[in-house]
């Protein structure tokens, strides 16, 4: 897998919220650092190093996750209960699998929760948040 193009932004993932791309875009980034960890050859302390870039992950989510949430209040945004429940779906999947990476218990090699991520991330941009930004843009 080519780390470069693993999740490189594009035009079409814009949500035409300059805040809101800002924001997808280090996460991106974020979600393509680890790629290329997980596909180090030097296994001593990978893990860790998994683990710690994970939980910065989960917290850069979670901003993200409540900056959307409280536009979508301000602007009266009639799917908010939906797109909440994907965030807290997201955020409790996570916790849920780094608690068993930490546990020795994780099923999943640490390329696919990255293919995971990558998969949840794009399929959210167009599932669920380009409908958002096209509310906000006409609702501004
Ligand atoms: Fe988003």
């Amino acid at each position: 897998m080519d780390c470069d193009n693993f999740l490189q932004w594009r035009s079409e993932y814009s949500v035409g919220i300059p805040e809101i791309d800002k924001q997808h875009q280090e996460i991106m980034a974020l979600i393509t650092d680890l790629l290329k960890l997980c596909r180090e050859d030097n296994n001593d302390g990978k893990q860790q190093s998994f683990i710690n870039l994970v939980l910065i992950i989960t917290e850069h989510f979670q901003r993200h996750f409540e900056a959307e949430e409280k536009l979508m209040l301000e602007k009266n945004y009639p799917h908010y209960e939906n797109h909440k429940k994907r965030h807290d779906q997201l955020l409790e999947n996570i916790k849920k699998m780094t608690e068993k990476i930490i546990n020795g218990k994780q099923q999943m090699s640490l390329l696919n929760i990255v293919i995971f991520l990558r998969e949840w991330f794009v399929e959210n941009i167009y599932g669920l948040d380009k409908d958002l930004g096209d509310y906000l843009n006409k609702n501004r």
